[in-house]
């Protein structure tokens, strides 16, 4: 169990499309999910993907209980662990929101995403989570569950006047100690 070192942009290991895990609850899904609630934790993140941390397998996690500094104005998610993960937007209406990556430290973008979707796929253990949500936890859910299709929020930013650096775009959210 460790804090991973995050891969950023123009590591080609971030553009595979990441495998299905076939076996849950061993001991090495354990740690890899460790390492992830770990890593996220360290970097204030809403969310991390294996990918990221250079684990070619489809596991995401998001979501805390408390809130994330990096999103202070963000309904809480829970916290979920989320493998092989199936999406299903559930309208058509796509709405633009602002992200951040880890693996694209210091830079924000304008992303349209679902604004409603159903998600499903298997815990840690096997169980499996089936869940319909919109807003904040949608966008987080499509964005984590990109990085395991090998995209990253920059492909998606239809105006690319509307990408920049965090400390120009949100001056304040930079002074508040947001590193990425
Ligand atoms: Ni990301």
């Amino acid at each position: 169990m460790a804090i991973k070192d995050i891969l950023k942009m123009g590591d080609e290991r971030l553009l595979r499309v990441a495998k299905p895990v076939e076996a849950f609850d061993t001991p090495e899904l354990h740690a890899l999910v460790q390492d992830l609630l770990e890593t996220m934790k360290d970097a204030h993140g809403a969310g991390l993907a294996a990918p990221q941390i250079g684990v070619d397998l489809r596991v995401v996690i998001f979501g805390s209980g408390n809130i994330n500094p990096r999103y202070p104005d963000a309904p809480i998610i829970p916290q979920t662990i989320l493998i092989n993960p199936i999406l299903e937007p559930l309208c058509e209406e796509m709405k633009s929101a602002w992200e951040g990556c880890l693996s694209v430290p210091g830079l924000r973008g304008l992303v349209p995403r679902h604004v409603a979707l159903r998600y499903r796929g298997f815990d840690l253990d096997g169980t499996e989570i089936d869940r319909s949500v919109d807003g904040f936890h949608a966008r987080v859910v499509q964005h984590e569950c990109d990085h395991l299709d090998g995209v990253l929020y920059p492909m998606r930013i239809e105006d690319m006047r509307q990408f920049g650096y965090t400390e120009v775009l949100f001056p304040q959210l930079a002074a508040d100690g947001d590193d990425d």
